[in-house]
């Protein structure tokens, strides 16, 4: 995770970022904490990225990378103004142990486009992460790649229209048809019949945006119509306050890099 110690909404590259709108910094600061020490106080470890005052989207670390059995996929971003910040990920990495590195030939947003299940990667395009980036991660992670189209730009990341609820399975997910092209749609339904359909009000106030550890799922406050259907399953839905980093177009889950380091 990477503090939002220089967050503000200065540019726009997403539906969700208006300029004029106002950021209370302080506000992004404690709601980032507290979702931080939530992880931590459920007994996961969260690394802390150094923020750059020139980067103001680095907040949302899950584009930095994909890590899959300790192998990591470095991030292209789409957007200038975010190119950097690949370069503090891939840095952060090196310094921590990581070695099987690779830097992508093709645009790809990590985390944000790239979403790990048990045996596969479920991979986004449309938007941000280039179709070319897609065999590029099945050769490195060794993963086949299931491709997504993406056909809304509210939704323009993967990670903002599905969630993985259990990536010990292929079959738990949650997401939002209607962000899908048609034959999108149809793939996710022959995939994952017993998945978890959200609504358009879960989906715009970006629930699918969650992170699950197989059990407990942190998931935007005001998705309230998921929390009964988690329930349902067998999870324990964990609402958490972001409204201000929502002001960027991110959430939960894009506010958190995956480490996984078991093979
Ligand atoms: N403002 C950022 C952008 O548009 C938000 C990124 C959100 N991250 C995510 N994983 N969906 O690039």
């Amino acid at each position: 995770m990477c503090p939002p110690a220089h967050f503000r909404v200065t540019y726009s590259i997403n539906p969700w970022m208006d300029p004029g709108k106002p950021v209370d910094l302080p506000l992004a600061v404690a709601q980032w904490e507290m979702l931080r020490d939530r992880y931590r106080a459920l007994g996961h470890t969260v690394e802390e990225l150094a923020p750059d005052p020139e980067l103001p989207d680095m907040v949302y670390a899950a584009n930095g990378a994909t890590v899959v059995d300790g192998r990591v996929l470095g991030a292209r971003f789409a957007h200038p103004q975010r190119e950097a910040e690949a370069v503090a990920h891939r840095e952060w990495y090196a310094a921590h142990g990581f070695t099987d590195y690779h830097e992508p030939e093709h645009v790809n947003e990590g985390e944000g486009d790239f979403a790990v299940t048990a045996s596969w990667l479920l991979a986004g395009r449309g938007f941000r992460s280039s179709p070319l980036s897609h065999p590029e991660a099945q050769e490195f992670l060794r993963r086949p790649v299931i491709g997504l189209d993406l056909v809304d730009p509210r939704f323009y990341h993967l990670d903002t229209a599905l969630c993985v609820l259990d990536d010990a399975t292929d079959s738990e997910i949650m997401y939002y048809p209607p962000a899908f092209s048609p034959g999108s749609r149809a793939v996710l339904a022959r995939l994952f019949p017993d998945a978890i359909i959200a609504d358009e009000h879960d989906a715009l106030v970006l629930g699918l945006n969650s992170v699950s550890d197989g059990h407990h799922v942190l998931l935007p406050q005001a998705a309230a119509g998921l929390f009964e259907p988690l329930r349902e399953r067998g999870y324990e839905p964990i609402p958490v306050a972001l409204s201000e980093l929502l002001k960027g177009g991110g959430s939960v889950k894009c506010c958190t890099a995956e480490l996984r380091v078991a093979a």
